[in-house]
């Protein structure tokens, strides 16, 4: 697991994220902050090729190029958050989808769509899933890109906060992903929530969520 440096500049940006009495531009904006770098660290992550380009002075730079197929996939509805900062960062990638949602009161996943690229099983997938509470939406996210034909070497997971259980979870059941993150929280409520968490992450980042009460 790689947890971005806990730098000053970091902890703002999550204490803006986290205040219940962001508002939705705050919260939208200072997210897609910690999405970029979570972005750009996953990306370290993934394999290069070798590639030499002849520079404006006629010089040979022996250099890397990204490696092919590369592509996202979110878990929707959160994972969609960061399909806007992935796009910008890799122009025309191809973005797969796989609709997860938990069950309200079992919270256990239920797969109801997918949609992936053609050839996502030659490739390099970033997994695109902010919330790892109990770990089930992210393993069964897993399991779908498995039977695509995706080993999870091949998978690097960006995901905003982690429980300790999840990640527990994942290094036993899923040894093989990697896992880019910016938070380990302290742990799991009796709702299968994140603690102390940011709350429904979907519901935050697309404006759907009831409005804090301030106290
Ligand atoms: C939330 C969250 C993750 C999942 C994490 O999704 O967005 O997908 O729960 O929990 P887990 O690790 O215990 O599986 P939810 O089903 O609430 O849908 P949403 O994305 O629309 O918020």
């Amino acid at each position: 697991m790689v947890l971005l440096p806990q730098t000053d500049q970091l902890r703002a940006l999550h204490t803006v994220v986290r205040d219940r009495n962001a508002s939705p531009r705050e919260f939208t904006f200072y997210s897609r902050r910690i999405i970029r770098l979570l972005l750009e660290t996953g990306m370290d992550l993934l394999p290069f090729e070798e590639r030499e380009v002849t520079t404006p002075v006629g010089q040979t730079y022996r250099g890397l190029g990204f490696a092919r197929n590369l592509c996202g996939v979110s878990v929707v509805r959160a994972g969609e958050a960061m399909e806007g900062e992935l796009r910008d960062m890799v122009p025309g990638i191809g973005i797969g989808k796989i609709l997860i949602q938990r069950d309200k009161q079992t919270k256990l996943p239920d797969v109801l769509f997918q949609s992936l690229p053609v050839d996502i099983a030659d490739g390099q997938v970033l997994l695109l899933e902010p919330m790892l509470a109990t770990g089930g939406s992210t393993l069964a996210a897993v399991e779908v890109l498995g039977k695509a034909g995706v080993t999870e070497e091949n998978i690097v997971l960006v995901n905003f906060l982690a429980s300790p259980q999840g990640l527990e979870r994942l290094g036993r059941e899923a040894p093989g992903l990697r896992i880019v993150t910016s938070a380990v929280e302290e742990g799991l409520n009796e709702q299968a929530f994140m603690v102390p968490g940011i709350g429904d992450f979907g519901d935050r980042f697309f404006g759907t969520a009831p409005r804090a009460v301030a106290s």
